[in-house]
């Protein structure tokens, strides 16, 4: 007997698969044939809901491997040691397109790492730049909305996109970002990767210090050119997908270097301005960049959906000697990412094997749709308990802090939206400033409003005159007098 016999889910050989089975040769179709009603049945739930934002990404697996020593820094298991190698696996996206969108649009590229630590999964989900949008989880819906497509249109909608920025000059430094050559990675190998927010790494000691993540490529950083990336957009929208798995195929292995930045807790308070907010980067002249380990991805998924689709990451997902700061903007993603992850995967999401901890689990949680493990057995499901089940460990706690103050709905107390974005415009070359003045006068375009035009060339031209100027021309209107 042949032991690769085509079966229904529940295990049985299927007689026939290509006819279904009717009441006579012509006759309807019989809803006893319950293989034909099993096969359409389960078809039509074949798709999970697809991400909110960043519903377009490829996967790989990999490993890190530890560089240089910073355990004076943090007690985090997967820096312990120099030589310290950790499995991982990465996820890239676009943000604003839907799930088969093209890759090769201008957007942030998410940049989402998972380690499987030996003690739990450590999630970064950063971006390929250093900064945000905004600098407030509580705009972030309002600000999506503007990126996606106009509900009475289904088109995306430019006037809505700069009307949102320009009403939210603390993006300015982003969309600068966005604007500029980078905005367009040539492969998804050949960009950088950032953890963006602030985050607190704790030593065996209890001390702590404010850190930033790099990721720096090896590849070197690559860009597309405008008229190139729409053109593959048309012919290949997979093109990012595609050069991922076959570099990897290929065995031309893709690197990053990680990098940190160290701030001591103290110069939270004194530092030029507040070091907690996302749409700022710190001086790397302050706070040096120091090395910590390599990332490798060198196995392609056996299975998109089982792996990267079902993959969930959190900024949440944390283990002991990494905490979270107090940015505005991770504190909301703190609640939306599990939020997410219950509605689109479900409950259980944490015990799906791409999401599940190399390391043993030890919880009460039991039940829950699509329990497919053991539940947890005979074992003891409650605590505290006599049965010897396991324990709190304070040593794992996270580190105390002071908070003061008052209770209120208050904005970071700094306004300077400008210095940062002018710096990065007097960085580039002539050549740089030419194509990003042009990208940004071919999306402003479209612009229904010419308030809004204005507004955002105001925004630009005190980042840095000649920025605004430029763009003013390039738009057939003079920068308002009111911000010279
Ligand atoms: C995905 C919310 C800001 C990077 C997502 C998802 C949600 C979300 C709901 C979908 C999660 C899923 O279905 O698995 C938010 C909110 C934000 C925010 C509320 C602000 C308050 C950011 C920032 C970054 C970022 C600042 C980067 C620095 C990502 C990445 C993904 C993602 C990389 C894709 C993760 C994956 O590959 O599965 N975000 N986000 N987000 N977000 Fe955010």
């Amino acid at each position: 007997m042949s032991n690769n016999k085509l079966t229904t889910s529940w295990g049985a050989p299927v007689g026939d698969n290509q006819n279904s089975m009717t009441a006579g040769h012509r006759g309807p179709t019989l809803i006893q044939d319950v293989h034909l009603l099993e096969k359409l049945a389960h078809f039509n739930r074949e798709r999970v809901p697809e991400r909110v934002v960043h519903a377009k990404g490829a996967g790989a697996h990999g490993y890190f491997e530890v560089t240089n020593d910073v355990s004076k820094y943090t007690k985090a298991n997967l820096f312990s040691e120099v030589g310290k190698r950790t499995p991982m696996f990465i996820r890239f996206s676009t943000v604003a397109g839907e799930l088969g969108s093209a890759d090769t649009v201008r957007d942030p590229r998410g940049f989402a790492v998972k380690f499987y630590t030996e003690e739990g999964n450590y999630d970064i989900v950063g971006n390929n730049t250093p900064v945000f949008f905004i600098r407030d989880a509580i705009k972030f819906p309002d600000f999506i909305h503007t990126q996606k497509r106009d509900p009475k249109t289904h088109l995306k909608n430019p006037t809505a996109v700069w009307d949102f920025w320009s009403h939210s000059p603390e993006s300015l430094h982003q969309v600068s970002i966005l604007m500029s050559d980078r905005g367009i990675p040539a492969t998804l190998r050949h960009m950088h990767g950032f953890g963006s927010h602030t985050f607190k790494w704790v030593n065996k000691e209890g001390e702590g210090v404010w850190i930033k993540y790099h990721f720096k490529t090896e590849q070197g950083v690559k860009n597309l050119a405008v008229d190139a990336a729409a053109q593959i957009a048309g012919e290949n929208p997979d093109y990012h997908t595609e050069d991922l798995f076959n570099a990897i195929q290929n065995g031309d292995y893709p690197a990053w270097t990680l990098y940190v930045q160290i701030m001591p807790l103290e110069d939270a308070d004194t530092y030029k301005f507040d070091p907690f907010d996302v749409t700022k980067v710190w001086s790397q002249k302050d706070y040096p960049l120091i090395e910590v380990g390599r990332m490798v991805l060198d196995r392609n998924p056996e299975n998109y959906f089982a792996e990267v689709e079902q993959a969930t990451f959190s900024p949440g997902t944390l283990v002991p000697g990494i905490e979270v700061s107090p940015d505005k903007m991770l504190q909301g993603r703190l609640f939306a990412y599990s939020d997410a992850h219950r509605y689109r995967v479900g409950a259980n999401h944490n015990a799906l094997p791409i999401n599940r901890p190399k390391c043993p689990v030890h919880n009460n949680q039991r039940d829950g749709q699509m329990r497919f493990d053991g539940n947890g057995g005979g074992s003891v499901y409650y605590e505290p308990n006599s049965f010897g089940g396991p324990t709190e460990s304070p040593a794992d706690k996270a580190t105390p802090f002071a908070v003061s103050g008052v209770a209120d709905s208050v904005a970071y107390d700094h306004y300077d939206h400008y210095t940062q974005a002018g710096d990065l415009y007097r960085l580039l070359s002539e050549e740089e400033r030419t194509r990003l003045v042009e990208n940004i006068v071919g999306a402003m375009t479209p612009v229904e409003l010419e308030e809004i035009k204005l507004r955002q060339i105001g925004h630009f031209y005190k980042a840095d005159p000649e920025y605004g100027t430029r763009i003013a021309e390039g738009l057939g209107l003079s920068v308002p007098e009111t911000v010279k």
